[in-house]
């Protein structure tokens, strides 16, 4: 069932029947003068200082700037990608989410390692309300390249994938370093719908119910025709001189998995998703996964492309690599600069020695209806408990023909064989990951699930308590 990108075609039967005050007023400001117009093709970005971040966050339908022309998009603030949430270990970080959509949404901090009560994803905003999210980011927070989206089941990925998404970098002593000798840009990658009639519809039932897409779109994940970065065909990073090019990556698709690669003399990865490793590390490629984040150093001039990943079978290329980022000819090629350490947390949780408290086994299985050890999302059933301070050994088994992006809420993990820290990991069909978790500093109820959030809408998720 391999499937070519792109939505199924959007009837416009609701041109312009109803645009938002936010629209109305971006309109009227114009371009460039309205908040639609990111610096240097780079989200806004809000820093914290003197230990505090503080945002609002309005999410609603409105039109962005694409090509010479706008598209329809769900947006924060009204800008194709939120602002990039720059905070510390340490930090607090206090969000206000206002809800001017036309359905419920919320917010989740993907990756970060903050209190499930506050980071809650059983909570909703509904139409017309907003909720103020605190949250104390730990002095052991990683640093490195995080995210915020929605997560309302049965419609996190039509959320997601319109465009309710931004990038949040956690910054520590190793980011003074990389600044001093590396530029640092956000790539928020994504593939939405390029609509130029509001496809929403209001409440008019024109996508049906539930997650407003057909079955066979649910099952393989939707795709939008191309990819985006930070809302454009890609971006010119800076040439600074002297300077690489330092970028965080986040793969903030609803469905596509992707390969990043590098035209220009060299790159290495600083980062696993869930954080710094001890040291770059030169690679070909990095494989990303939907949720997934890195942070690359692209050395001389070239071009940063992203191959989508079919989730099916081997997980070959679907379609051309597109480009995500282009570096001007000219630019440094130095790697020696670099710092050769980099701060990273080194504990290994597959060391002997390491308590494993409890071995599971977890089960992904279904095509039509993926799930979890055979059960579909119940907010009211808990499908694992486990023991606060304790570490953990998963075995995820998958009784499946595709590729299942696994994500585990708040408590980072590790995955044998793979360097660093991890919130995501895939299991190709048919095969077996182990991995360990450290639960640490919180109890509380959350989640995990598959990151196809077409899948997660359909019930891929599991209630996690840990007491
Ligand atoms: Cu990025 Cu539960 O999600
Ligand atoms: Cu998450
Ligand atoms: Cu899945």
């Amino acid at each position: 069932m391999e499937k070519a990108r792109g939505y199924p075609e959007i009837v416009s039967i609701h041109r312009f029947a109803r645009v938002l005050p936010t629209a109305v007023a971006l309109l009227l400001a114009g371009c460039g003068t309205g908040p639609t117009t990111a610096m240097g093709g780079q989200p806004v970005d809000l820093i914290a200082t003197g230990g505090r971040l503080a945002v609002t966050l309005t999410a609603a339908e409105s039109m962005v700037p694409y090509h010479s022309g706008t598209r329809w998009a769900m947006t924060y603030n009204g800008t194709a990608i939120g602002p990039t949430l720059r905070v510390h270990p340490g930090d607090q970080l206090s969000i206000t989410l206002v809800n001017h959509l036309a359905k419920p949404t919320s917010l989740h901090t993907h990756g970060l390692h903050v209190d499930p009560a506050v980071d809650n994803p059983f909570l909703m905003v509904d139409p017309g309300k907003s909720h103020t999210y605190t949250y104390d980011i730990p002095r052991d927070q990683q640093a490195g390249t995080f995210w915020y989206h929605p997560h309302v089941h049965e419609l996190t990925a039509e959320q997601v994938a319109s465009g309710l998404v931004g990038a949040i970098v956690v910054q520590d002593e190793t980011d003074d370093a990389l600044a001093a000798v590396s530029t640092d840009s956000v790539l928020v990658v994504n593939d939405p719908p390029l609509v130029t009639a509001n496809p929403w519809g209001r409440g008019m039932g024109m996508m049906g119910g539930g997650s407003g897409v057909d079955m066979m779109t649910a099952t393989l994940g939707r795709t939008g025709p191309r990819l985006l970065t930070n809302g454009q065909d890609g971006v010119a990073l800076p040439s600074t001189t002297g300077k690489l090019d330092r970028v965080h990556v986040v793969n903030a698709t609803s469905s596509t998995r992707l390969r990043l690669s590098y035209s220009g003399s060299a790159m290495q990865v600083l980062a696993a998703t869930g954080g710094r490793l001890p040291a770059p590390v030169t690679v070909d490629s990095v494989e990303l996964a939907p949720g997934e984040r890195t942070e690359l150093v692209l050395a001389g001039g070239g071009q940063l492309t992203g191959q989508p990943l079919s989730n099916e079978r081997d997980g070959g290329p679907v379609g051309n690599a597109e480009v995500i980022a282009t570096v001007p000819s000219g630019a440094s090629t130095d790697l020696t600069t670099l710092p050769t350490a980099l701060t990273a947390d080194t504990r290994d949780l597959f060391a002997a020695g390491v308590k494993v408290a409890k071995i599971r086994t977890i089960t992904l299985d279904g095509h039509m209806n993926p799930s979890i050890d055979g059960r579909l999302f119940d907010p009211n059933v808990v499908n694992f408990e486990a023991a606060k301070g304790t570490v953990e050994e998963w075995r995820i088994v998958s009784n499946s023909p595709m590729h299942h992006p696994i994500h585990l809420h708040t408590w980072p993990m590790q995955v044998q064989g793979r360097p660093g820290w991890q919130d995501v990991v895939t299991v190709a069909p048919y095969q077996q990951v182990v991995v360990r978790v450290a639960f640490e500093d919180f109890a509380g109820t959350t989640v995990l699930h598959c990151h196809i959030l077409d899948h997660e809408d359909t019930g891929m998720m599991a209630v996690i308590k840990v007491t």
